[in-house]
């Protein structure tokens, strides 16, 4: 690095890519260079009140920008490309989940990060909230019997994510953080079956082709296993839970800390105390050179998305048992 600031490029100024860019004003050591997004008004909108470079090529932006770290929030079918370039070029890279909707192209960007040494954070936020610190704390030393994870909603605004070929459907763009979640606390998934609905309950509009349900069961190496029903028919809804059956009790998790059922079965390790949030910690991280803040790496995370696309794979080919070494070769 230059100096003692962290100088910062972000790509897709849109939901997310905004929300980075408030939390990252806030940091001290964080210095907004360049901003790149497809749709010029959008970018100079975000640009022009920061008054730093507005770019509508991320190419052009990663090979002109001075830089040291860039954000990358684009949907998922636009990634990959990129972040080649900025890894080559020595950027350490901050990609939004999922990574990739395509395995093969997420492994050769990590090939590319692995060659360069970069440090890399992927977009996975509950491993820095209370709730999954605690969780995965109380659990270090229980093993776990089964898990069930229900994430029910709406569809979002954005028009790509209705578009199967440009989200990967709800599981794969939204529920990958409970199947985060559970690879952190529960450990690696060796084989993944799964049984999807399109067009069922969300018929009347044509331009969804997302599954409208979608219901998968993860087999854990552990022996452990899962289950997880996500849908994005239920307009507002929303229902969202993850719950640990555990010897004698189940647990509760909450993105504010974790309950056990019954109450007082097990004593609860408390509260971890304030850790810095995604973006403090990723800038920290580079400013520092030190990688220890980063709990999501980006060949970490890219085995989140692997889950979610074995699942896909095993609902498009009647619900195969589709096991994670076809994807990803044997596990680590
Ligand atoms: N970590 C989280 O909690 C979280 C929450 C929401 C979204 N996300 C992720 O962030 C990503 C973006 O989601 P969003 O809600 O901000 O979507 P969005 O549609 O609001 O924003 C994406 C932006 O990228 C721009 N874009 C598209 N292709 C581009 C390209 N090739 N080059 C430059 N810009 C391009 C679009 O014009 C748009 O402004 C998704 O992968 C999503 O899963 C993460």
């Amino acid at each position: 690095m230059s100096s003692r600031f962290v100088r910062i490029g972000l790509i897709g100024t849109g939901n997310m890519g905004r929300g980075h860019l408030r939390r990252l004003q806030e940091i001290p050591e964080a210095r907004i260079v360049a901003v790149c997004d497809i749709v010029e008004e959008r970018v100079r909108s975000v640009a022009e009140p920061l008054q730093v470079s507005a770019y509508t090529d991320g190419p052009q932006m990663i090979a002109e920008a001075e830089m040291d770290a860039l954000y990358v929030c684009v949907p998922p079918d636009q990634h990959g490309d990129m972040e080649i370039q900025a890894a080559r070029k020595g950027l350490h890279l901050f990609v939004e989940k999922p990574v990739n909707l395509y395995l093969d192209r997420a492994l050769e960007v990590a090939d590319a990060i692995r060659a360069a040494g970069v440090m890399t954070q992927s977009g996975y936020v509950f491993r820095y909230q209370a709730g999954a610190l605690q969780l995965k704390r109380f659990l270090e030393d229980k093993p776990v019997g089964t898990a069930s994870v229900v994430r029910w909603g709406g569809i979002p605004a954005a028009p790509w994510w209705r578009k199967y070929e440009e989200s990967g459907g709800q599981l794969v763009e939204m529920t990958t953080h409970q199947v985060d979640l559970l690879r952190w606390v529960m450990g690696e998934v060796e084989a993944v079956s799964a049984s999807y609905s399109f067009r069922r309950l969300l018929a009347d509009q044509p331009d969804v082709t997302v599954p409208d349900t979608q219901t998968v069961l993860l087999h854990f190496r552990s022996g452990a296993s899962a289950t997880i029903s996500t849908s994005c028919a239920l307009g507002t809804a929303f229902r969202g839970e993850a719950e640990f059956v555990i010897r004698d009790a189940r647990v509760i998790w909450k993105a504010d800390g974790i309950r056990v059922e019954p109450e007082g079965a097990y004593a609860l390790p408390p509260a971890p105390e304030e850790t810095p949030g995604i973006d403090a910690a990723f800038v920290r991280a580079v400013a520092s050179g030190n990688p220890v803040f980063l709990r999501s790496p980006y060949d970490d995370a890219l085995r989140s998305v692997a889950v979610t696309l074995a699942a896909n794979r095993s609902a498009e080919d009647g619900g195969r048992l589709v096991r994670m070494e076809e994807l990803l070769g044997p596990l680590p």
